[in-house]
Order: C-alpha cells, then sequence, then structure tokens
C-alpha cells in the first residue's frame, strides 16, 4: 500500500467539510494565514489534557511497542493502514491529496488552522474559530479611520438578519451584529466602520440610509437597520452593498469577506483558545485528535478503516503531537510515551480488528456508549459485548468459534443454549473464565487479541459487571 493511501486517514481529519473527506473530492491546499488572524494570537498557555481522562499504563505500553514513532504509526506493523477498509472511493483518491506522499509531509500540517475550507460559517468548531473583524466606533471623517485616535473597537462574533422576510424581494435589510463586548448607549452617535487591524479599513457601516442602534434584544449587540430603495434607473440601491456584504460574512478562507471572531454562535470567540489543526505540544488543542474522539465536532474518524484504528494509535497519535517543540522540527524523533499527558478522552468506541470487524456494526467509529453500574444484560451486551467482542464473534457461521454475539437476544441465546453462561455460577461460566485474567491463562482469553501485542483484559469494572450479572441468575 502507498504511503498516501495510510496518511489519508490521519489527514482526512484536517478536511474541512463532510463532502470533501466523503468523496475525497476537495483539494486540500494549505490554508493562508491572515496577518493578524492567527487562531491563538492572544492564546493563553494552558498546559494539559481534561481530567476526566486517565493515563493508562498498560495503552502506554501497547502504543510505546507498536508505535515508538509517527513512521511506525503509519506504516502500520500491526495492521493499521493494511487497507483502506471497504470504501475504496475515499481511499483511492492519491492525486487529490498531493500533499500526502510521504510521511515527512505530516510536519507540513503542524501549526496549521483548521476548517479553512468549510464553507457553512455555523459548521465551524471552536478550536478553528479565528479572530474576527472588529466593529470600530469613532467621530472621525469618513475615510480616516485610520488615524481616528478616538477609535473604539469591538470584536464581530456574528452577524444575524433577523426579519429574513422582510428584505424580500430586495435583499435583508435588518440586522443584528453580535459583538465581544456591549457597544455604548449613543452608539448612533458614532461613524461605524468594519476594520480588521489598526491601517487596514475592510468595509463602512454608517452612511446613506443606514441607521446603528443598540439592539433592545442583546446586550452584546447592535442593530443595523438599511434603508434600500431601487433608483428609478435600476441602478443598484447604496446601501444593497452593505447587505450583500452582511450576507457574505464569515467565510473563513474569503478574505474578502468580513470574519467573524464566533461563527458557530456559541458564544465562545474561539481564537482565545489557541487550537490548531496540529498544535504542536497540545493534543488537546489541536483539532486533528478533536475529530477522532468528540462526536460534536462532526462525523467521528475514522470514517473508513476504523477496523485499523485503536485506542493505541489514538494514544500514539496523541503523544506525538504533545511531544512536538513548537516548530515541529522532533516531528520525526522517538514519540516521548513519558511526559505524555493524559487522554485522548476515553469517549470512543474502538471497533477493534477481527476478521467480521467490518460487517459487525461496529463501524465507522462510533461515540461510546455509557456503560451504567447496572449488572443487567441491557447495560452489559451493547456496552462491553458489541464494543469489545463482535469484531470477531458476530457474521452467523463465520463467528469465531461460531459464537455470535452481534445482537442482543442472539447473544443471550446463544451464551444460555450453549452453556457458556451458568446462570448463578460465574465462576463455573466458561464466558467469565476467559474474560477474567485470574482464570483465562489455559484457556485462550477474551477478547482475544488480533496482534502480537500482549493480551489486554477488559476493564475490571466490566468483569464485575458480567459477574454480577451471572451471580444474579443472568437474566436478559
Ligand atoms: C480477535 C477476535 C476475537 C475477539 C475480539 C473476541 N474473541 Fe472470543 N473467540 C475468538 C476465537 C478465534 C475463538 C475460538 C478459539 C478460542 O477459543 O480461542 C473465541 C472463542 C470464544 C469463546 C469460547 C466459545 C466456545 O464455544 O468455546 C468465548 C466464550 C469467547 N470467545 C468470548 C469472547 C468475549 C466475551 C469477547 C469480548 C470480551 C471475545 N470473545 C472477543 C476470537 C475473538
Amino acid at each position: 500500500m502507498q504511503p498516501a493511501k495510510r496518511l489519508w486517514l490521519v489527514f482526512a481529519i484536517g478536511g474541512t467539510s463532510v463532502s470533501s473527506y466523503l468523496g475525497c473530492g476537495a483539494d486540500e491546499v494549505a490554508p493562508a494565514t491572515f496577518p493578524g488572524h492567527e487562531a491563538g494570537a492572544d492564546a493563553p498557555r494552558d498546559e494539559g489534557a481534561s481530567p476526566d481522562a486517565p493515563s493508562n499504563p498498560d495503552l502506554d505500553d501497547s502504543a510505546r511497542t507498536l508505535y515508538p514513532t509517527l513512521e511506525a504509526l503509519y506504516q502500520g506493523n500491526q495492521g493499521i493502514y493494511r487497507t483502506c477498509g471497504p470504501n475504496n472511493g475515499v481511499c483511492h483518491n492519491d492525486k487529490q491529496f498531493p500533499n500526502l506522499a510521504s510521511v515527512g509531509s505530516v510536519v507540513e500540517n503542524i501549526d496549521l488552522p483548521c476548517n479553512v475550507l468549510r464553507d457553512k460559517p455555523g459548521e465551524i468548531h471552536n478550536l478553528c474559530e479565528r479572530r474576527g473583524d472588529f466593529l470600530q466606533l469613532d467621530h472621525g471623517d469618513a475615510g480616516a479611520a485610520a488615524d481616528a485616535g478616538d477609535a473604539r473597537r469591538i470584536e464581530i462574533g456574528y452577524v444575524e438578519d433577523i426579519e429574513p422576510d422582510a428584505g424580500m424581494p430586495v435583499l435583508p435589510r435588518h440586522w443584528r451584529m453580535v459583538l465581544k463586548e456591549t457597544p455604548p448607549d449613543d452608539v448612533s452617535t458614532f461613524r461605524a466602520t468594519i476594520v480588521r487591524g489598526p491601517q487596514d479599513e475592510v468595509h463602512p457601516v454608517t452612511g446613506v440610509g443606514v441607521s446603528l442602534t443598540v439592539d433592545p434584544e442583546k446586550r452584546n449587540a447592535v442593530r443595523i437597520d438599511i434603508d434600500i430603495e431601487i433608483p428609478d434607473d435600476g441602478g443598484f440601491p447604496p446601501g444593497a452593498f452593505l447587505a450583500v456584504w452582511l450576507m457574505r460574512a464569515g467565510t473563513p478562507n474569503d478574505r474578502t469577506a468580513m470574519q467573524l471572531g464566533d461563527p458557530n454562535r456559541d458564544g465562545t470567540f474561539g481564537a482565545t483558545l489557541g487550537g490548531r489543526l496540529v498544535k504542536p505540544g497540545d493534543p488537546a488543542k489541536s483539532y486533528l485528535l478533536t475529530r477522532l474522539t468528540d462526536p460534536k465536532a462532526g462525523p467521528l474518524m475514522p470514517l473508513a478503516n476504523c477496523c485499523h484504528w485503536s485506542a493505541a494509535s489514538a494514544r500514539a497519535l496523541w503523544c506525538w503531537v504533545a511531544s512536538l517543540d513548537p516548530q515541529g522540527t522532533n516531528a520525526l524523533d522517538a514519540i516521548d510515551y513519558a511526559k505524555c499527558p493524559p487522554g485522548p478522552p476515553d469517549t470512543v468506541v474502538y471497533a477493534g480488528q477481527g476478521p467480521n470487524c467490518e460487517t459487525s456494526g461496529l463501524c465507522p467509529t462510533r461515540a461510546k456508549g455509557v456503560l451504567t453500574a447496572d449488572p443487567t444484560w441491557s447495560n452489559i451486551h451493547p456496552n462491553i459485548i458489541q464494543a469489545n467482542c463482535a469484531s470477531c464473534h458476530s457474521g452467523g457461521a463465520a463467528a469465531a468459534a461460531q459464537l455470535d454475539m452481534g445482537t442482543s437476544d442472539g447473544a443471550w441465546t446463544a451464551l444460555i443454549e450453549r452453556g457458556l453462561v451458568v446462570p448463578h455460577d460465574a465462576a463455573g461460566s466458561l464466558l467469565y473464565r476467559k474474560i477474567d485474567p485470574a482464570t483465562c491463562g489455559p484457556l485462550s482469553c477474551m477478547p482475544k487479541s488480533t496482534s502480537s501485542a500482549s493480551f489486554q483484559p477488559l476493564e475490571e469494572r466490566a468483569r464485575l459487571l458480567i459477574k454480577r450479572w451471572i451471580d444474579d441468575g443472568a437474566s436478559k
């Protein structure tokens, strides 16, 4: 397999629209960085990952063994990236990822902004939001914005058309502009301009037929009402330029459009978070990792190859980012697991390799269900059996040991009928003995590992739940 195919997986995560990674359709050119708009230019340094992501020594051992370096993570000596899976259309388009031709090209993606090609401002992730343009309020003369000494500048979060039908069939005329700070009460007495930097006037707001007032419904907002009268000669009416310009606001990679600080409108001005596609030294702020673990950021990756990606691969990627120096000059050196902060968050079910993985219903990657403390089959089947066993034990006659545990009813019936579960007797049940590290040695321990990696037992909590469930009578 060509390196480009293996690399696709990691880089697809940097892909910026659903259509581009589903279809490999968009050229992922290196995005431009706007002067003064680097995400994180004013980011607080905040080390460490979320506290709900404990480090796991076993996981580090297998990650360290399998993936001592970034190159090993790509080479996938345990079958990671062995294939692009069944989804050929996704993975075959090497030509559309010209910058993914070698392992070294990953280094070029370090410290880049993310979501640059998303064309819907509302879909931009907080880690990828960039600094917005500013509303400048001053009393200067038209055209003198640059030297207006008394100017006050407030970052623009987003703009919304507040009476969507009122402007039609001409153009939307009534707008709310949501700001980072509360505007002055007498905002209507100011001249208003959109600026990007102190010397960089972008667009006038106030002018013929435009009124600017404090928004009565929102504290941090101004209302912009535009009077658009079509001239008798049918020409382009004054005010229409502003309306058109407000309509185009927020397209991240269009420098001619107004830049927004909170295009997804959730109240966070994401540039202050300091996120990047790959943020050297800070995996928690690297959107690449977010796409692997946070379903809210978009469809969980990997969309394809799911069966060849694991908790250990994700840990390796996390620690690789954590190991990076600010310039990424050590990107190809050994990954420093010893200094790796806890993470990534344990929120994803990894399908695990197995002969039936692709058909077990575990791909594409899914968010983890929540394993509760209930020793019930309805808790155990989806959250333990389906998540850890179905990659091999599904598919009817094709299931490992012909034990199909792919569905809740089927699994329960098979376990009871074959005597693998003896109600009220966990110690005498083969199911339990095979998952308990204390007793499974002479048998074969489950979940069986698919590689030379050592046996990774289910977490203790899960094993105890199964024990309780059997001892309580193993009801469905
Ligand atoms: C990587 C593939 C794989 C995974 C994952 C896996 N198994 Fe297995 N399992 C097998 C194979 C192969 C056999 C048959 C050979 C053997 O017993 O080692 C088997 C056998 C078994 C048996 C014995 C069935 C019999 O009739 O003797 C049980 C019970 C079992 N597995 C339970 C589990 C449970 C529970 C899990 C999840 C916690 C699991 N397995 C995960 C591959 C797997």
